[in-house]
């Protein structure tokens, strides 16, 4: 490696940073900028020399103003799209989601993609490139939201993503791209209205059913009357059409909040995800014999609330010890789960009658278990069920453990998922570089596995997925109080600018 090289690029950096501190007030530790050594190099003059760094300037803040702060102005907008004045509701097909929708599409027509609607009410923008019957790649997250919900989940997915195509397509650089790309703003992820997920991604993976038309909302209105209403066809024909041909596709990629606080524990802006947790839930039920809190004596009790406490005690007991890879850990090796994927929820209970003076006949409660490996999961529940079933014999008490739902785990892509932490580690360090902050990581760019679904779990059955996650303040998502730092945001946009750049012909990206 040469040193002059070195020297150089160092040189130019510290000119971009003193010169990006004034223009756009970073906060730069710049106490030594001023001193910038004379740059001499006998083919290029001092002038030419200064064009270079102007030049290098002026793109970085384009690419800012495109990436963060139209962005951060977009998210605010789109965060002001609610069916309700007090707090952010979008559900499928509702009137703030079809405004919502037409609003996506205008951003995208920006970005200079051809847009349309689909019969789900998916909003999409596609972009030709070079070969249009090439694979497209798909990039996409939801437009709708849980009630009382915060701006970023889902929206900056979509929105970053257009933000990065455009800066493409305004730098002149999107033509060369090898193979079409499509932006896909996905109308149904939360499930809120129908209690059902994915009802967008769903369908252009073509993995719903047709009996889904018939399911109702709270109201008795099906997804097909709603879809109707609104003038889409809503028939099972329609549906089918939606879904796309796995040769038409390249991959799929995601941008989404993490939702979790380990970015932010790691101080770091971004994360690519390995795999999407599968899944198991549970629904226990314990049966007794209900009685007068007065009379019964404690001896003669079969109360199935004191079971249900137990269980449910050795059920997060289970959670923290269990080895958290299956490479065969006998249980003197067993540490405490404090680092792994396996995690454990008892979120709902019931009893019944529910009285506080009658000793409950009948304690019904929730367990959703989640791992990244299939085989630690299948474990914990299967202990569980030992254990529970123990306790219930134990205290002479009827138990019931049914599987209500079970999700293997998916795993994204590893070649996509190598090419996004790339491109993830280049934004990363540069927004270190330009921000000032200095950081000891190693791993600028942890490999995070998803607890939560997202859109990505749909298309995996179509295609090769990847996510990118975003740090958000505190871990706290489906919440107003949802967070993502402007700087982030110009992370996230940077590393997918990053992502499509590397696929343009290599002359282009010199
Ligand atoms: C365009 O993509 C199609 C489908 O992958 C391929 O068969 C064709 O050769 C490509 N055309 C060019 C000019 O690369
Ligand atoms: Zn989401």
């Amino acid at each position: 490696m040469e040193l002059s090289r070195i020297l150089i690029q160092l040189v130019l950096w510290a000119a971009i940073l003193h010169q990006l501190n004034q223009a756009i007030g970073f906060p730069l530790h710049a106490a030594a900028l001023d001193d910038i050594p004379a740059y001499s190099d006998s083919t290029k003059s001092d002038k030419d020399w200064r064009l270079q760094v102007d030049a290098h300037v002026k793109e970085f803040e384009h690419l800012a103003s495109i990436l963060r702060d139209e962005v951060v102005n977009r998210l605010e907008r789109l965060g002001k799209v609610s069916d309700s004045p007090e707090f952010l509701q979008r559900t499928f097909m509702s009137p703030a989601a079809l405004r919502a929708g037409q609003l996506i599409r205008t951003w995208m027509a920006d970005a200079g993609l051809f847009t349309w609607i689909d019969d789900m009410g998916n909003v999409h923008g596609r972009f030709d490139g070079m070969n249009s019957s090439a694979p497209a790649l798909l990039i996409g997250s939801h437009m709708d939201t849980v009630i009382d919900a915060g701006r970023y989940d889902g929206a900056l997915g979509i929105i970053s993503a257009i933000a990065a195509v455009k800066a493409l397509q305004r730098s002149g650089k999107l033509r060369d791209y090898p193979r079409p790309i499509e932006i896909i703003a996905f109308s149904d992820e939360e499930g809120v209205r129908f209690q059902t997920t994915f009802l967008g991604s769903g369908a252009v993976a073509g993995t719903l059913s047709p009996h889904l038309l018939q399911v109702k909302d709270k109201r008795g209105t099906t997804v097909q009357q709603a879809l109707e209403k609104l003038s889409f066809p809503g028939t099972v024909e329609s549906l089918n059409n939606l879904k796309y041909e796995p040769e038409s596709v390249w991959g799929y990629v995601e941008v989404h909040i993490e939702q979790g606080p380990v970015l932010e524990a790691k101080g770091l802006p971004l994360g690519v995800v390995d795999a999407i947790a599968g899944q198991t839930r549970l629904r226990v039920s314990m049966k007794g014999s209900a009685g007068h809190a007065g009379t019964v004596p404690m001896a003669m009790r079969k109360d199935p609330m004191p079971a249900a406490a137990q269980a449910i005690v050795a059920i997060e007991e289970i959670c923290i010890r269990l080895p958290q890879s299956d490479d065969h850990a006998t249980a003197s090796q067993r540490t405490p789960n404090t680092g792994g994927t396996l995690v454990c929820t008892v979120g709902e209970i019931a009893s019944w009658p529910g009285a506080s003076n009658v000793i409950p006949g009948e304690v019904t409660f929730s367990v959703d278990v989640r791992a990244k490996d299939d085989t630690i999961r299948e474990l914990a529940v299967r202990n569980m069920e030992q254990m529970i079933n123990e306790i219930c014999g134990n205290r002479a008490i009827g138990c019931t453990i049914e599987r209500k739902n079970e999700a293997r785990t998916v795993d994204c892509d590893q070649q996509l998922t190598e090419r996004l932490t790339e491109s993830a580690i280049a934004a990363t360090s540069e927004l270190f570089t330009v921000t000032g902050v200095q950081t000891a990581i190693p791993e600028l760019v942890p490999t995070i596995s998803s607890g939560a679904g997202h859109d990505a779990l749909a298309m995996a059955q179509l295609t090769k997925v990847g996510i990118i996650f975003v740090r958000c303040t505190g871990g706290i998502s489906h919440s107003p109080e949802e967070n993502v730092l402007d700087d982030d945001i110009l992370a996230a946009g940077l590393a997918m600018h990053s992502f499509l750049e590397a696929d343009l012909p290599k002359s282009q990206t010199a």
